[in-house]
């Protein structure tokens, strides 16, 4: 049978399902992966170089200009068939599937997705670097490479989890909570080699199923492995499910 057919069975047979999607999923939507090659003035350095609180304390301004020149790549890019089928099918079913995603790029909300389980947070947001002080609050941040609060300098930095941080523990708690909980997990688009994320997929009591045109290190989690891409599937075996 038709692995896509296949899968289009479990779905519709599933109560409860998730989705734990990664830089693959948005790749259709013209994001380089997280591990595609550096390009332009960051061909010579290594994302873990750059993604870290140390980098960012010892060159604020050349790791925040990292992140605004992918910020604008990501004002001109648009969710795919994927992420709109992903949506369609939570419209048509409320509270049947989660959405936990380690992407960064906001195009499941985008998409129309409630309630994303964002664990490595949004690109799109800051957050202050110190515990913010009452004058951190008490007016706008003065502009800069990043803002800073005026009063005691503390600076702005992207609202991402950055290599060595912890996640999120209230949407970590929900991801693990309804992992375990699922009939039905897709995983779409992720490596599945960085952790805790990548262990959702070892921690669910239900079916496991791949959806990733190359091998991935949760294949052997599977209990079905579907090579195609997140575009192409999504929408066939979402549809009418
Ligand atoms: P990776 O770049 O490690 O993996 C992307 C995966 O997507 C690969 O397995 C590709 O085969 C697959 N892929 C590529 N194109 C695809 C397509 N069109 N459809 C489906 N799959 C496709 O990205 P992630 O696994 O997301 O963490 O990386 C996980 C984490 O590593 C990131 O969230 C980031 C990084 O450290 C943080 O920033 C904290």
């Amino acid at each position: 049978m038709d692995v896509t057919v296949e899968l289009h069975q479990w779905i519709r047979a599933a109560a409860r399902l998730v989705i734990l999607s990664g830089a693959g999923m948005s790749a259709e939507s013209g994001v380089p992966t997280f591990r595609d090659a550096q390009t332009g003035l960051w061909a010579n350095f290594r994302p873990e170089e750059l993604a870290t609180p140390e980098a960012f304390r010892a060159r604020p301004a050349f790791v925040w200009d990292w992140y605004e020149e992918r910020r604008a790549r990501m004002r001109d890019v648009a969710p795919h068939a994927g992420h709109l089928a992903i949506a369609d099918f939570q419209r048509r079913h409320p509270g049947r599937l989660t959405v936990v995603t380690q992407n960064v790029d906001g195009l499941h909300q985008r998409a129309g997705s409630p309630d994303v389980l964002a664990l490595h947070g949004q690109i799109a947001q800051d957050t202050w670097l110190d515990p913010p002080r009452p004058c951190c609050e008490a007016a706008p941040p003065v502009p800069g490479r990043p803002p800073a609060c005026g009063v005691c300098g503390n600076l702005r930095r992207p609202a991402v989890v950055w290599f060595g941080e912890m996640l999120p523990a209230r949407e970590l708690a929900q991801a693990e909570r309804a992992a375990r909980d699922c009939d039905l997990m897709l995983v779409v688009g992720t490596s599945g080699v960085v952790y805790p994320a990548a262990g959702l997929a070892r921690a669910t009591r239900g079916r496991v199923v791949v959806i990733n045109p190359h091998e991935s290190d949760l294949d052997d989690a599977a209990d079905l492995v579907v090579r195609g891409t997140a575009a192409a599937v999504l929408p066939k075996v979402l549809a009418d499910a």
